[in-house]
Order: structure tokens, then sequence, then C-alpha cells
């Protein structure tokens, strides 16, 4: 919080800052690496992006052949929002300038469970590695299924995102 405010104030006193809420008072901090993509893989690993965009990731303990790296994951995540699936990012950076993907990525929204925020607060240094490096896998893989709008039965498997009390548990599942 106190680093916050102390970059709004920054903000006031000079024009170098952006529209963008910084968590730092001296600007937005930079992955530093041997070369943009290799600071692009690192910042998808430890930014959690397979955790949700690649399949089989989480299940084989954070890894997964290089040919379905971030080729998104067709099963929904389901909550008030409908029903979200985790996009195909090979593809959709193949559909975007590098520019023009930075600068969506720092202002867009979108469904739950996506992060958007870490998305807003990254560096454009740091967006430009991501794309750098999401290009250098190239195109591969389906696009993901569209998203569905709240009350509708999605034909794929999915994932049910909210809260419910210990009754919920699945009586089959009980084993002690
Ligand atoms: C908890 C799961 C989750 C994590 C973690 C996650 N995403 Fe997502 N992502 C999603 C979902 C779900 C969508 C679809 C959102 C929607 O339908 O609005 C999405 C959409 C996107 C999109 C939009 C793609 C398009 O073409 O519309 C981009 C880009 C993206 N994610 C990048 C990332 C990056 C980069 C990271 C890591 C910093 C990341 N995501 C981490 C679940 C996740």
């Amino acid at each position: 919080m106190k680093y916050r405010m102390f970059a709004a104030g920054l903000c006031l006193l000079t024009a170098a800052c952006g529209q963008k809420e910084t968590l730092f008072a001296d600007g937005a901090p930079q992955v530093k690496a041997v070369s943009e993509i290799e600071a692009g893989a690192y910042i998808a690993d430890i930014g959690g992006c397979h955790d949700c965009h690649t399949p089989g990731w989480a299940q084989n303990g954070g890894a997964a052949p290089e040919d379905v790296l971030l080729t998104g994951v067709p099963v929904g995540f389901s909550g008030p929002w409908g029903t979200s699936y985790a996009s195909n990012l090979r593809l959709s950076v193949e559909a975007a300038t590098r520019e023009g993907w930075v600068v969506a990525m720092n202002n867009r929204d979108g469904r739950p469970p996506m992060p958007w925020w870490t998305l807003h607060r990254m560096s454009p240094e740091d967006l430009g590695a991501l794309y750098a490096y999401i290009a250098s896998l190239g195109p591969a893989g389906e696009p993901a299924p569209a998203p569905l709008p709240p009350g509708t039965v999605p034909e794929t498997p999915f994932i049910w995102f909210e809260p419910v009390g210990p009754e919920a548990f699945p009586a089959a599942a009980v084993t002690q």
C-alpha cells in the first residue's frame, strides 16, 4: 500500500508515468536474460501461464512437450460468468502484431479465472518478451472452444469454480 501511494505521488510530480498502476515506486521492473526469448520463457513459466494454457502442465509436474506449450485447454472454467476456456496463445500471438498485442494485454479485461491484472501490471518490455517467446514456438493446435454465457451447459468437461459447502463433497470419493 505504501509503495502504491508513493508511486501515485510520483505520478503527480513527473510526466514520466504511464496510465497504469504500478506497485513499485521506481517504475516497472523488467526481466533480464541472455535473450528476449529466454526472458519470455521465464515469465511464462514463473508467471503461471502454463498452469492454465498448456495441456497436461500441472498434471505432469510443470512440464510438457514443446509442441503443446501454450496451445490452450478444452476444459471449461464454469461459474457465475458462464464458461471460459484458456485460449491457445500461439494462435493469439500469430494473429497480432507485437505492438498491438502488448497494448491490448496492458488494457484488456475478460472472464475469470484469467488473471488479467497480471498482464495489466506487466511492463511493455516483459510483455514484448512474452510475445517474442510465444511467437518463437510458432502456431500450433486448435483454437480453444468459444466461451459460453451464464446458464449454458458446456459440451466439454468443465471445472465448477464456486465454493460449495462440505455437504457437496461427492459421497463416492469419501474414504474416511
Ligand atoms: C487460472 C487460469 C489462467 C492462468 C493462470 C492464465 N490464464 Fe490466460 N486465460 C485464461 C482463460 C480462462 C482465458 C479466457 C478468458 C476469456 O474468455 O475472457 C485466458 C485468456 C488469455 C488471453 C487472451 C487470448 C485471446 O486470444 O483472446 C491471453 C493473451 C492470456 N490469457 C495470457 C496469459 C498469460 C500471459 C498468462 C501468464 C502470465 C496467463 N494467461 C495465465 C486462464 C488463465
